[in-house]
C-alpha cells in the first residue's frame, strides 16, 4: 500500500468524525471554532453510567430519573455520586450522563476537580445536566462547561438538560428573602422529571443516529459583571462564624460527609474554615441545626429547616 493513503480503517474514522461549524452570532453567543470530535465508539448503548454531585437531593433526583429511563431501555445502568463511584473505569461505558448544581454561576470546583482527574473516555458519548434555582444563574453556561470538562477527556457531547427548582442557597432565605425562594416551592414537578426523560433519551438517541450537538457559551455582560467570581468572594466575606454546636451536635456525621472538601471533623467537632468553599453542605443537611454559621451576622438556617418551616415535601420521580 502506499505511503500516505489512508487505510479503508482510516477513511472510515475520517468519514465519521464529525466536525461541527462554527457558531458565532452576535445575538450572545461566543464564537466557538469548529469542533472535531472522535467517532462515537460504539452506537449500540449496552453499559451507561450516571454520575452526579449533589449536596441537597435535587440533582441526585434528576439523576436517578435519568437512570430509569434509560434502564427501562435495557440498558444495565450505575448511578451513583462521583464519591461512591469507580472511576477506573470509566472508559467501560457506552453513555456517561453527568449532572451537577450550579454554584456560584458555575460547576462546583470540587466536581470540576473530580472530572478533571479523568481517565480519557475517548469516543464516549457524553450527555451534562445541571440543577438550579431561581432566574438568571448562569445556568445555560454552567452546563457548556460540563460538557467541555467531559469533552476534553474525549467525550463526544449528545446532550445537554437544565432543570430548575427551588434555590437551596442558604444565605437568601436566611436574609428575609423567603418569597424570592418560595416562588419555586412547586418544583420540581412532573414536568421537571418528564424533561429529565426526555433530556436521558433524546442523549440516547443522538447516539444511535451518531449525532453530536453543538453547544456554546452565552456572553451576557452582567452575568459577566455580577459573576460567580464575586458572588463566591462575597460569600466568603460576609460568612462569619462557622462552628458545630457540641450542645447541638449529635454526632450523626452529616456534615463530614457531605463536606466535599474534608474541612469536618464531627467527631471532635473541628472545622479548618481555609477548607471551606462555602457551598453550604454542612448547615444544609445537619438534622439537628448544629452548624453554626453566620452571613452578615444573622445565623444561616439550612435547607432541611427551611423546607420544614414551610411544610414543603419535594416530589420525587413518579
Ligand atoms: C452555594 C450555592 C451557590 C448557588 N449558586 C447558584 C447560581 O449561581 N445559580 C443558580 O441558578 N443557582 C445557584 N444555587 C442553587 C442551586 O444550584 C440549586 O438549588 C441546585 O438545585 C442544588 O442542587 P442539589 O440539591 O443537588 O444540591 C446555589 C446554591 C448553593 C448552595
Amino acid at each position: 500500500m502506499a505511503a500516505g493513503k489512508p487505510t479503508d480503517m482510516t477513511r472510515k474514522s475520517l468519514l465519521q468524525t464529525t466536525s461541527v461549524a462554527a457558531v458565532c452570532s452576535i445575538a450572545g453567543e461566543l464564537p466557538v471554532f469548529a469542533r472535531e470530535y472522535r467517532p462515537i465508539k460504539n452506537q449500540q448503548v449496552k453499559k451507561a453510567a450516571v454520575i452526579w454531585y449533589s449536596q441537597a437531593g435535587n440533582t441526585r433526583r434528576y439523576g436517578e430519573c435519568a437512570a430509569t429511563a434509560l434502564s427501562a431501555k435495557g440498558i444495565a445502568v450505575t448511578a451513583s455520586d462521583y464519591r461512591d463511584f469507580d472511576a477506573g473505569g470509566i472508559d467501560a461505558y457506552d453513555l456517561i450522563v453527568a449532572g451537577c448544581p450550579v454554584f456560584y454561576y458555575d460547576v462546583p470546583g470540587n466536581y470540576k476537580e473530580w472530572l478533571s482527574s479523568l481517565k480519557p473516555i475517548d469516543g464516549t458519548p457524553v450527555a451534562g445536566f445541571v440543577s438550579f434555582g431561581g432566574a438568571g444563574g448562569n445556568q445555560h453556561n454552567t452546563v457548556c462547561t460540563l460538557l467541555d470538562l467531559m469533552v476534553e477527556k474525549g467525550g463526544v457531547p449528545v446532550g445537554a438538560g437544565l432543570f430548575g427548582n427551588m434555590s437551596t442557597y442558604p444565605p437568601t432565605w436566611s436574609m428575609g428573602m423567603e418569597e424570592r425562594i418560595l416562588k419555586y416551592r412547586h418544583l420540581p414537578d412532573k414536568r421537571t422529571f418528564d424533561r429529565v426523560r426526555e433530556f436521558a433519551l433524546s442523549s440516547l438517541g443522538n447516539v444511535e443516529v451518531n449525532k453530536p450537538i453543538t453547544y456554546s457559551k452565552k456572553f451576557n455582560f452582567s452575568e459577566a459583571v455580577k459573576g460567580g467570581f464575586s458572588i463566591f468572594w462575597g460569600a466568603r466575606l460576609m460568612t462569619g462564624t462557622h462552628r458545630i454546636d457540641r450542645t447541638a451536635c449529635i454526632q450523626c456525621g452529616t456534615c463530614t460527609e457531605k463536606c466535599p472538601t474534608g474541612a469536618i471533623r464531627y467527631k471532635d467537632y473541628a472545622v479548618d474554615s481555609g477548607k471551606c468553599i462555602y457551598c453550604y453542605g454542612c448547615v444544609n443537611n445537619c438534622p439537628a441545626g448544629a452548624v453554626d454559621m453566620t452571613y452578615m451576622g444573622k445565623k444561616l438556617t439550612g435547607f432541611n429547616d427551611f423546607t420544614k418551616k414551610h411544610g414543603i415535601a419535594l416530589n420525587n420521580p413518579a
